[in-house]
């Protein structure tokens, strides 16, 4: 029985649609239970009581976008060395296509957090999502419970 965290920021709305379509794409594997917290709801508990957890914002001014980052800010201290090889996926649209939020958002998970990349690649998306860009949120969704189960 996986349980599944996604843990998202969005402005107008780009974001959520992805982080609609990893959770939906998280659904497809039996057994598993998906919770959707905004990035400035969610809290370290969140994550911890999280089998694998999907991280999502848009790039505002060549950064993951600051509430984003805020959930990182404030949870640091009671995730390190708490959540080491824990699953993640993360995700992310942009302006102009240049990876520098999703970038930052992997160095954190990665490095900072020690956690586990569950998919070889992580999905940036520019603008509004494509149908194809939702098939690969929701694929990155169901390769993130997969590793939760
Ligand atoms: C304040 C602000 C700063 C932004 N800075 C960047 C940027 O540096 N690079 C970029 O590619 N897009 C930038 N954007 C564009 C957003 O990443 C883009 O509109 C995205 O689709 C918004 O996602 P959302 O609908 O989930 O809020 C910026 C948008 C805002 C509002």
């Amino acid at each position: 029985m996986g349980k599944v965290l996604v843990i998202y920021h969005s402005n107008t709305g780009n974001t959520e649609a992805m982080a609609k379509a990893v959770a939906e794409g998280a659904s497809y594997v039996p057994g598993t239970t998906v919770v959707t917290k905004k990035a400035l709801e969610a809290t370290a508990q969140d994550v911890l009581g999280a089998d694998a957890v999907a991280f999502g914002c848009p790039t505002n001014f060549a950064y993951m976008a600051g509430a984003m980052k805020h959930f990182f800010d404030t949870s640091f201290f009671s995730l390190r060395e708490k959540v080491t090889d824990k699953p993640y996926v993360a995700f992310v649209n942009t302006g102009r296509n240049i990876p520098d939020a999703l970038n930052a958002l992997e160095r954190i998970c990665g490095e900072n957090l020690k956690l586990k990349k569950a998919a070889e690649q992580n999905a940036l998306v520019h603008g509004k999502p494509t149908p194809e860009a939702l098939t690969k949120c929701r694929d990155l969704g169901t390769a993130l419970a997969q590793k939760a189960a």
